[in-house]
């Protein structure tokens, strides 16, 4: 489990401190998904930076799997167990073929050969590039490159992934096949967290939670989320009915064909 406790965090600046998130408690359990969305500035990117611990909290706790992130012995535990993936995958990319870019991370940790090409082989499998390995990054499609960095993140085996608008620079393809791959992982037991500006992504995880200013301020499942009212307020459209429609398909949810209207919708719930 990635728990927050009452987490508040600054960042320094000169002309006094930024608070980007204020007392905030959430937590992602092994197989769950949580969405979490925001207006610009609400503190998504940092609560992602403070999942893994590359940021601290200056109030409250993060806890992984019952390791505290401020507590120094479990640095590296942390960073292992919570990957990280960014919005733009070619700040994330670092060697000049695909499998030598997933194997970076397990190599860094000393994992022996044998079981790095594995890890390589099961994480490109996983990611659907089994067969680009000698491939340049650079000649991916923009879809496959975040692809790859979700390799390059699997490949360390973390229990949790966290992800920082995986999709927002990708065309509708490469959104669809990236959403695939983290159903797949959800369904292996990987808990997920996924920062999205995208309502129809975030329709399809088991829980949303809507920060505004740094705080929370909706959490529940996305039905519940995307019936508050309050929605528009915080910077947040409720996602066109069609995409809403077809997102809560793929989760499961029995909505008919005809329904192509909110109410429609809303009687199918
Ligand atoms: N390195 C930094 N130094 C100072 N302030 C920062 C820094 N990074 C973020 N902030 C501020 O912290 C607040 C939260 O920023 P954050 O990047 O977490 O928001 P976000 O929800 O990810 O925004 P976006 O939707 O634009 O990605 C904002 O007010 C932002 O200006
Ligand atoms: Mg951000």
């Amino acid at each position: 489990m990635i728990e927050f406790a009452g987490v508040t965090f600054a960042y320094p600046s000169p002309g006094g401190d930024v608070v980007a998130l204020r007392s905030v408690s959430l937590s992602v359990a092994p197989g769950e998904s949580v969405a979490v969305l925001g207006a610009n500035g609400s503190g998504k990117s940092t609560l992602a930076l403070l999942a893994n611990g590359l940021r601290l909290p200056r109030e409250g706790s993060v806890l992984v799997d019952g390791m505290d992130t401020s507590d120094g012995a479990h640095v590296w535990d942390v960073r292992i167990r919570v990957g990280l993936v960014l919005q733009n995958p070619d700040n994330q990319i670092v060697a000049t073929t695909v499998e030598e870019d997933v194997a970076f991370g397990p190599e860094n940790l000393g994992v022996e050969p044998e079981l790095i090409r594995e890890r390589v082989a099961r994480a490109l499998e996983t990611v659907g590039l089994g067969g680009l390995e000698g491939r340049e990054p650079h000649h991916l499609s923009g879809g496959q490159r975040q692809r790859l960095a979700i390799a390059g993140a699997l490949a360390l085996e973390p229990a949790y992934l966290v992800l920082d608008e995986p999709t927002a620079m990708l065309d509708l393809q490469g959104r669809a096949d990236v959403l695939g791959v983290l159903d797949t992982l959800r369904e292996r037991g990987t808990g997920i967290l996924h920062i999205t500006h995208h309502l129809a992504d975030a329709a399809r995880a088991d829980r949303v939670v809507v920060l505004d200013r740094g705080e929370v301020a909706l959490s529940g499942t996305p039905v519940e989320v995307f019936a508050e009212e309050s929605l528009s307020s915080l910077g947040l459209a409720a996602p066109p009915i069609g995409e809403l429609a077809d997102a809560l398909r793929a989760a499961g949810v029995p909505v008919p064909a005809a329904a192509y209207t909110a109410e429609s919708v809303v009687e199918a719930l």
